[in-house]
């Protein structure tokens, strides 16, 4: 059977798994992908490191809180396997998927302190260790250092696309701020947000790894539909997961988006579905911020029961399969295995 078929089929047959099994599968498909980089992510790793570095003793102190809690490295992991799917021989992969991780850590330092959270990779996050203007004026520093390493690439091209795509994230970010507590907020918008605050980075992460490999037009264009199907479909998991997850394994707190009053997608569902004496409920914590005892769990009821949560999963499976078409179109070999398998595992994790 062809590795489309076999993906498809996989991405149909995920709900099936039980809590455990669903993340250890995730988990599996990034280490795996972790394995096939290992040495280029090592690299990337110490390039971040070494960016770190200032007279100013609380940068490196609270960057490197962020950096050294982990995390999934997902998207550098992105730009390295897209460089090598299409056999990339060169050395600029490195800096540039660090760059990626870079701009991905400034605009958590940023997310957290607008989230209101308090954890973040398992851990306390900088902006309830050090303070939310110094969680700002550091994530400035990690931008700026970003910007640094994509120009030593000395490539036009990637540099339009990762400058570009650091502006989207914060049109996405600030976008979502306008329609919080709105009720009447619309899934399309919500989709906009998410193509912009999460997609657009995942996109250019893929992206890259295809312009540095002076592909086909064609192919760059596959592996960048790739990451933005991709991002699309993760961010919606992370909703998800941020009413129906484990916190232990999030390593975030659960309810965040509940509190802060943010219209993601079990959120807009629910709320469509909702019958009238329960209109007054979302009204009260969504709209007015009004949250008791009880309240979320109770959210997290009605999603359950009215199919927001399941909905939004399938909307997350569709984009899935919009990413795996993609990647279709390009060579397939043991990365592009790794990634379709990935992609097939962060909808699993939810199902
Ligand atoms: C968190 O991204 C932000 C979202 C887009 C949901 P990750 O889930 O990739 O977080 P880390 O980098 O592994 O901590
Ligand atoms: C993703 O949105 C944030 C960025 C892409 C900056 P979330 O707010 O859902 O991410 P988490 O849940 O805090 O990781
Ligand atoms: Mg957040
Ligand atoms: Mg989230």
């Amino acid at each position: 059977m062809s590795l489309a078929a076999t993906a498809s089929e996989a991405l149909a047959k995920g709900r099936a798994r039980d809590d455990v099994e669903r993340d250890a599968a995730f988990l599996a498909a990034v280490t795996e992908l972790q394995a096939l980089t290992k040495s280029d992510l090592a690299a990337v790793n110490d390039e971040i490191l070494a960016r770190m570095h200032s007279p100013v003793a609380m940068i490196p102190e609270l960057a490197g809180h962020l950096i050294s809690a982990g995390g999934k490295r997902l998207r550098p992991i992105l730009t390295l396997a897209s460089a090598k799917l299409f056999d990339y021989a060169g050395q600029d992969h490195v800096k540039l998927a660090a760059a990626v991780e870079l701009i991905h850590g400034a605009t958590l330092l940023h997310d957290d302190v607008v989230d209101g959270s308090a954890l973040r990779r398992g851990a306390s996050t900088a902006n309830i260790i050090w303070g939310n203007k110094e969680s700002v004026l550091v994530g400035d520093f990690i931008f700026a250092r970003a910007f640094e390493l994509m120009v030593e690439a000395r490539d036009l091209r990637v540099l339009k696309a990762l400058s570009h795509a650091s502006g989207v994230i914060a049109e996405g970010e600030v976008l979502q701020l306008t329609t919080q507590k709105n009720l009447a907020a619309k899934f399309e918008t919500y989709i906009e947000v998410v193509k912009a605050k999460t997609a657009a980075l995942f996109a250019a992460a893929t992206e890259v790894g295809g312009l540095i490999s002076e592909r086909s037009p064609e192919e760059e264009k596959a592996i960048r539909a790739f990451g933005l199907n991709f991002g699309i479909a993760y961010q919606l998991i992370d909703d998800v997961l941020d009413y129906d997850g484990f916190e232990a394994s999030l390593g975030k707190t659960l309810g965040d988006d509940f509190r802060e009053g943010k219209m993601t997608a079990p959120v807009v569902f629910a709320v469509a579905r909702a019958r009238e004496d329960e209109k007054s409920f979302w009204r009260r914590t969504i709209a007015d911020g009004d949250i008791n005892d009880g309240d979320f769990e109770n959210a997290c009821m009605l999603m359950q029961r009215d199919g927001a949560i399941d909905d939004t999963i399938a909307c997350a499976r569709d984009y899935a399969e919009r990413a795996l078409d993609a990647l279709r179109r390009a060579p397939d070999n043991k990365y592009a295995e790794a990634l379709s398998n990935l992609v097939i595992t962060s909808i699993a994790r939810a199902s």
